[in-house]
């Protein structure tokens, strides 16, 4: 099973799942709307590839070997295969019309699987054909080294199709945790006040972001949350808080910040635009 799979979306998460596939065996098309977008993956994916060839982990044949079973396309009619994963805007009604799109295209007990960090699985899947084969894989940053994988099940996803993407999630090497379908599922429930209130103190002058990060930091946590922002990239960041917030009944402590929503209007991503909280030119 799963010897074939397509991943739209070819950003900071959709390439690096197109890479654990192939790195695991499996012939990957990825797919992008946007052909800059789609190259830049591709670039990612071969860097990242080299990147472990020069520090011995992995033998040159391989990586061409991986290489050679990814294509990439702009064309959605290529997306094929026996699940396609999306991870493209976290915007609800992109997803659902990427899904209806790729529903016209592959055969109804074809897996369609939702990367998204916190958007409701069951919204997507009431309105997709054959919603029992809609599923959440939620992934996480960087995909080739985390281990963990969120499969989300909402009361209309088929068993059968549960136990597909968990076998999926174990042959590409990870570790996969089942759930509900909830906001922010269970790690970006979590951690969402990590952000929010590291924001809050932000605002309130308590003090700056290389304070915050790094006191986290030097308690044990891997990541400060300015630092982790600009990893995930704010646009996604702001997207998820936001998502979240409201399917909560916006809750005062999870309001999600003005320093958020300005990062995103400025352009100001995180290391994918070269400039966040820290800049990365
Ligand atoms: N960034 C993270 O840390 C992270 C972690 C886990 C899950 N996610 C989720 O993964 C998804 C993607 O996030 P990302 O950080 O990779 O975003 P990104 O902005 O890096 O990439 C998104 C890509 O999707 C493409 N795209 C947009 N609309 C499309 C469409 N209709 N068809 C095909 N391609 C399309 C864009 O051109 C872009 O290349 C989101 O749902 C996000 O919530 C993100």
């Amino acid at each position: 099973m799963f010897q074939k799979i397509s991943v739209c979306g070819g950003g900071t998460m959709g390439a690096g799942i197109a890479q654990v596939a192939a790195q695991n065996g499996i012939e990957t098309t990825l797919f992008d709307v946007d052909p800059l977008n789609l190259k830049k993956g591709e670039s990612t994916i071969e860097k990242n590839l080299q990147s472990l060839v020069d520090r011995n982990k992995m033998e040159k044949d391989r990586m061409s070997q991986t290489m050679n079973l990814l294509s990439f396309t702009t064309n959605i009619k290529d997306c094929s295969g026996e699940i396609v994963i999306e991870a493209i805007v976290e915007k609800l009604e992109a997803k659902i019309e990427l899904f209806n799109r790729i529903a016209e295209i592959v055969p109804a007990e074809t897996i369609l699987a939702s990367n998204t960090s916190s958007l409701s699985i069951y919204a997507i899947a009431s309105k997709i054909p054959h919603p029992a084969r809609v599923v959440g894989m939620h992934f996480f940053n960087p995909a080739p080294f985390m281990k963990l994988v969120e499969i989300v099940s909402t009361n209309l996803t088929g068993p059968m199709v549960i136990d597909a993407v968990a076998l999926l999630a174990r042959k590409m090497n990870k570790v996969p945790v089942f759930c509900k379908d909830a906001p922010g599922f269970i790690v970006n429930h979590v951690a969402r006040p990590f952000y929010i209130q590291s924001l809050r103190l932000l605002e309130e002058g308590v003090a700056d972001i290389e304070v915050i990060d790094r006191l986290l930091e030097n308690v044990g946590f891997r990541m400060g949350p300015f630092r982790l922002m600009d990893l995930i990239g704010n646009d996604i960041n702001y997207a998820v808080s936001c998502s979240v917030y409201e399917s909560m009944n916006r809750p005062a402590r999870l309001k999600p910040s003005l320093i958020q929503e300005k990062k995103v209007r400025e352009n100001q991503l995180g290391k994918k635009t070269g400039k966040g909280y820290y800049d990365y030119s």
